[in-house]
């Protein structure tokens, strides 16, 4: 396969396996091109690309950023809180303005499930969601698991279990989507309130044990409580959560093997996991953060190859 069966990245639900391969093989590419000294390509000399973030963002935004500038994409930035958005300009008529300045791709974090898929059924332009509310975060996804395959070899067959807060997680639905795609297997862990009730319907396993949980599996994925998109309170205490579902060093060296940690930032050290875990050689997660600029590179530069220009 030489192209990708979507012409925008709304979610891992509308990607193929064949689609994921070919991003991490030509992730693959981009990768030895960043580690060259001259870490740039001339590839996208002719694309414009416009960054809309109405949420905050350190990581993706920057991430996408760089893989713009990496391949020498023309490239504009929108933040939500300096824009005219506050003086009530709908989402369309902001995007419409943006294209009319010849803007050919939208990469847009937004804090409405399914506001990329809405964008693109209004406006003529390529979108890739950087992240739409509770919804998908696909590139976070594909960076995860991209992570995945050059720590432990590949995805199939690999046991993954993502802990903590999956009712209000982006990166747990598309990491689900991915995992499963690729054929690894999945368990879900953490308070009861947090697990949504329909998430065994996605082939996926709930673990309410956090050391079973452990045990079991080839990689942890720790994800950070979304006190954000909280209105009510889902666990008594953050104490109680950290007793119950945080990792500790002292935690993993008791395990019966070695086990890969994840996290897809930000971290709340001494919350979901504290620092002897973050910094220590089992964790993998500024690997994810390194591979998150070839991954974007990849997906930018497929997409943009549809783009009739
Ligand atoms: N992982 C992630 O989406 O981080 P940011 O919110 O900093 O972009």
């Amino acid at each position: 396969m030489s192209e990708l069966s979507v012409n925008h990245l709304l979610g891992i639900k509308y990607l193929s396996k064949e689609d994921i391969d070919l991003i991490f093989e030509t992730a693959d590419h981009f990768k030895e091109v960043i580690n060259r000294p001259i870490k740039k390509v001339p590839s996208l000399r002719d694309i414009t690309i416009a960054n809309l973030f109405f949420e905050n963002s350190t990581r993706t935004r920057l991430s996408f950023e760089l893989a713009e500038k990496r391949l020498s994409a023309d490239v504009i930035n929108f933040s939500a809180a300096s824009s005219s958005v506050k003086k009530g300009e709908t989402l369309i008529d902001t995007v419409n303005n943006i294209l009319s300045m010849k803007v050919d791709m939208v990469v847009m974090r937004h804090p409405n499930p399914g506001a990329g898929v809405f964008l693109s059924k209004h406006v003529d332009a390529s979108i890739i969601n950087a992240g739409d509310g509770a919804h998908e975060h696909p590139t976070q996804a594909l960076l995860d698991s991209y992570s995945i395959r050059e720590r432990l070899g590949e995805v199939a067959r690999k046991k993954v279990v993502i802990v903590g807060d999956i009712l209000h997680s982006r990166v747990a639905l598309s990491n689900i989507f991915a995992l499963k795609l690729q054929g690894a297997e999945v368990k879900v862990c953490g308070p009861k309130t947090l697990i949504p009730k329909y998430i065994e319907k996605l082939g996926v396993k709930v673990e309410t044990n956090l050391r079973k949980a452990l045990n079991w599996c080839d990689i942890a994925n720790m994800l950070r409580v979304q006190n954000e998109r909280m209105e009510i309170s889902y666990f008594p205490s953050t104490r109680e959560y950290t007793q119950q579902f945080g990792v500790n060093k002292k935690l993993l060296d008791s395990l019966d093997k070695e086990i890969v940690i994840m996290h897809p930032g930000p971290i709340n050290r001494g919350v979901e996991i504290t620092s002897d875990v973050a910094d220590s050689n089992q964790a993998i997660i500024l690997d994810q953060v390194q591979n998150g600029v070839a991954v974007r590179m990849a997906v930018i530069y497929l997409l943009a190859s549809k783009i009739k220009r």
